[in-house]
């Protein structure tokens, strides 16, 4: 049957696709941030995953306001990125794990999640930069599984619902047949507000406690409704749900393998964890 050998949650902002483009790496405002990716690429090269289920939340690229699906997953032949009007190059294809797909689709629904199913779906920053932080030579040597949760227009799914989802997912792999060896990659927060009067908000002291909890306490943070959250980490903060979700499919217990938090980069709070699933 499929593995999940472990999972990496890290921040999602667009200025990274610009960095990359300029060769940023080592100037001083960004060396932190990019130095932070170099031990989960050590751990890529020894563990070697076969696909990658990125669970992210969709900008407006693929998704608009008039239609927004709580959950959707992907289940194209290719994702492609496309300009969502940051200037950032786009980046290589992504080729699509379908066979992986069609069954996490399956189980999903099955497990009572009802999942917007998609056969075509562009890919915004929040899937595209994190695969170029983990493999910067972007000659992506994995499948992919897009999983999408609605954060950007209300009502959002609450924490529980997220965390439940991220267990159905778990469960979902675990019965693949084959051998697959996956990770999940879940990106977006930590905490950051992009406009409005708290704009440049950032709460340090929540997103470390978050961080700890998801290996001490891993269902700390389903106790806060998402309004909760909004104001503990900002409007765009929320994306911690993505986290969250990439945690609980993890299973019971994780080992903490590596962690990197850094302030700011663009408007955000950049944090970084790879967890082994024990
Ligand atoms: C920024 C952060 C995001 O999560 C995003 O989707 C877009 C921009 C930022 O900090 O600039
Ligand atoms: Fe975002």
């Amino acid at each position: 049957m499929a593995k999940i050998i472990g999972g990496v949650t890290t921040s999602h902002v667009p200025a990274i696709g610009g960095a990359i483009a300029k060769g940023l790496q080592q100037d001083p405002y960004w060396k932190p941030f990019f130095d932070g990716f170099i031990p989960v690429r050590h751990w890529l090269a020894e563990t070697k995953p076969d696909t990658v289920v990125v669970i992210y939340n969709d900008h407006g690229l693929n998704f608009f306001l008039d239609k927004m699906p709580t959950f959707a997953v992907g289940a194209a032949p290719e994702y492609r990125n496309a300009d969502e009007g940051w200037g950032i190059p786009q980046l290589p294809a992504f080729a699509g794990n379908q066979d992986l797909s069609w069954h996490l689709i399956e189980s999903l629904v099955a497990d009572e999640f009802d999942i917007t199913s998609c056969q075509e779906m562009a890919v915004d920053h929040a899937f595209t930069l994190p695969m170029a932080l983990l493999w910067p030579d972007q000659k992506w040597p994995v499948k992919v599984v897009p999983v999408c949760i609605n954060t950007v227009q209300a009502p959002l799914p609450s924490a529980l619902r997220c965390w439940k989802l991220g267990q159905a997912l778990g469960r979902a792999v675990a019965s693949f047949p084959g051998d697959e060896r996956v990770l999940v990659l879940g990106t977006g927060g930590l905490s950051h507000q992009l406009d409005g009067e708290r704009a440049g908000f950032i709460n340090k002291e929540f997103d470390l406690q978050f961080m700890r909890s998801l290996v001490e306490d891993p269902t700390w943070a389903t106790r806060f409704s998402t309004f909760e959250l909004v104001e503990k980490t900002g409007t765009q903060g929320v994306e911690l749900l993505m986290w969250l979700a990439t945690r609980a499919a993890l299973g019971e217990r994780v080992k903490q393998l590596h962690t990197n938090y850094h302030i700011p980069i663009s408007n955000t709070a950049s944090g970084l964890m790879l967890l082994e699933s024990c």
